[in-house]
């Protein structure tokens, strides 16, 4: 009997998400293109210069680099601002020839590249916003979000930018506003017209033919709002001091029904490119509940998985850093997840404080133990490998436009997008340049020579961790088991096919007891966070402040 369409399609997903595809097992590792490695002088990172460090992370032990935008853009968000169709290199960053040189390098060291993609919104430079604001009558006017004043003149309805102020603009030529969650430079699309949806499923198609291995879809869940444009309600959770976006609910602006179906035709885009040699992945930006990120796998009925590959769980970032929150965390994020779905972690990325600045300093390291140990793709974020911290970026040096925009809330991402120290050359051979922004103070000693040099650096924690990840199966794709919390200890085990190994983390600032039923008789220490004991556990052997295990057992 022929399969019909349905069939087809149901068989290729599968076909596309074996349960051994890389993007299941391995790591990604998040670049922020401005940051990495400048290779021209102009004091900003360039894709020549992310070819030039490729070694370094293939050494690593990374199986995925995730970019950031490259996008032409005037940048007013740093390339978040896409502002020619998507298919092209901004000149800061390189050309297109420079694109396919790192594809290649990056596969031909056995490595995946997964490119940023921006549906929710373009610049306001874009061609397409030039030929939408240029008349009501032009047919790309209903490409954008376009609304008629309010009977007083004002905004449309009470929607608020993600960066500070209301989320409409007022056109004078046109006489209407203009819909943007973020920037006024980010004009938002409208998903809902079928040539916006072409048009923008070609440019994923355009960068597939290059041959990227995926996609990261920015603020995936915001692309489509609600159809009679209600106001969002009041949060009663609000209090000043807060992030001004969360005086309101997002009840109309995100997270409506229509984004699964979205998702469902950027998957039916990608899988077209996939097949058991090479899947092509899409990791979902999805600041969403628990309870939430489930519907981004896309289950139908028959329980395929049609969505997201990847939807982002950020909930580490936010958890309260201690053993029975991240417990309870694992364990409701795990039995949120539908039947098949692929789990995965991020730790830190361009928008959010670095996590050695949220946990403090000696935390970083147990950090990393968690992110490599837990049941799921890990995402971590350059410069965390060397336990960067946020940097303070005095006012008159402030780059981001959601500080500039309201300054002194803490909002700023400046502190944690710095330049990548490389070395004690000048400017820690990020530049021969001046940065963009400033190094982090300690770049003379924190930096990725001086750690490859210190056999104890957190650097080669993360070497080894990965490692360690990698050959055994039981970390990168078996169960995860949980055993408990103890004080400030938190234990679980990973299992696969016969094999079992614990991990044992100290949250706390005193040395911990380690109990019988966490780490058995005979178990032994294949890593310490510390990297100065290994082997057989002693009687009595205790956590020290900060210290985690990866434990094996006979
Ligand atoms: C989320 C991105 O991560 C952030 O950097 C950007 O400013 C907004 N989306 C708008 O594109």
């Amino acid at each position: 009997m022929r399969a019909n369409k349905a069939d087809r399609t149901m068989t290729r997903s599968l076909q596309a998400a074996p349960r051994d595809a890389w993007w299941r097992n391995g790591v990604v590792y998040q670049i922020y293109p401005r940051s990495f490695q400048d290779s021209d002088g102009d004091g900003i990172g360039d894709l020549p210069g992310i070819r030039r460090r490729l070694d370094y992370l293939a050494d690593l032990g990374v199986d995925a680099l995730w970019v950031s935008p490259f996008y032409p853009s005037p940048m007013a968000d740093f390339g978040y601002d896409v502002a020619d169709y998507y298919c092209d290199v901004d000149p800061r960053f390189g050309s297109l020839a420079d694109f396919d040189a790192l594809v290649a390098a990056v596969h031909a060291r056995g490595m995946k590249l997964i490119v940023d993609f921006v549906p929710n919104h373009t610049s306001t430079q874009h061609p397409w916003f030039l030929e939408s604001r240029s008349s009501r009558d032009d047919p790309k006017q209903d490409w954008y979000l376009w609304r008629d004043p309010a009977p007083d003149g004002g905004p449309p309805n009470n929607w608020l930018s993600n960066f500070g102020s209301p989320a409409w603009t007022f056109d004078a030529a046109s006489g209407q506003y203009y819909c943007h969650l973020f920037l006024a430079a980010q004009p938002d699309l409208n998903w809902r017209h079928p040539e916006v949806r072409v048009a923008l499923l070609e440019a994923l198609r355009f960068w597939l033919r290059r041959g990227v291995d995926g996609f990261r879809l920015d603020v995936i869940y915001h692309v489509v709002k609600d159809v009679h444009f209600r106001d969002n309600p009041a949060n009663p959770g609000f209090v000043e001091g807060m992030d001004p976006v969360h005086r309101l609910l997002p009840v109309y602006t995100a997270d409506q029904p229509e984004v699964a179906q979205v998702l469902a035709e950027m998957r039916r885009v990608v899988d077209e490119f996939s097949d058991a040699a090479s899947a092509r992945v899409l990791v979902a930006e999805t600041y969403l509940p628990i309870e939430r990120l489930g519907a981004y796998y896309g289950a139908d009925a028959a329980g395929n998985l049609l969505g997201a590959h990847l939807p982002f769980n950020f909930h580490l970032i936010g958890t309260p850093w201690n053993a029975a929150s991240i417990d309870a965390l694992v364990r409701a994020y795990e039995a949120a997840l539908p039947a098949g779905a692929a789990p995965n972690w991020v730790l830190g990325n361009h928008d959010r404080s670095r996590v050695a600045s949220r946990t403090g300093a000696r935390s970083a390291r147990l950090a990393a133990m968690l992110l490599l140990t837990l049941r799921g793709t890990p995402t971590m974020y350059y410069g965390d490998e060397l336990g960067l911290e946020d940097v303070a970026i005095e006012p008159q040096d402030v780059q981001d436009p959601f500080e500039k925009n309201q300054p002194g809330l803490g909002l700023g991402r400046d502190p944690v997008r710095t330049p990548m120290p490389w070395s004690n050359a000048p400017h820690a051979g990020f530049t021969t340049g001046r940065p963009w922004l400033r190094l982090n103070d300690d770049w003379p000693g924190r930096n990725v020579l001086a750690q490859a040099a210190d056999d104890r650096s957190i650097l080669q924690l993360y070497r080894r961790l990965i490692a360690l990840r990698r050959r055994h199966p039981a970390l990168h794709r078996g169960e995860w088991l949980p055993l408990g919390v103890e004080g400030s200890t938190l234990a679980y085990a990973r299992e696969h096919a016969g094999e079992r190994l614990v991990v044992v983390l100290n949250f706390g600032s005193d040395n911990a007891e380690v109990l019988e039923r966490q780490a058995p008789a005979g178990a032994r220490i294949l890593l310490s966070t510390l990297l100065d004991r290994r082997g057989e556990l002693a009687r009595g052997s205790h956590l020290r402040p900060f210290e985690g295990w990866i434990l094996g057992l006979q």
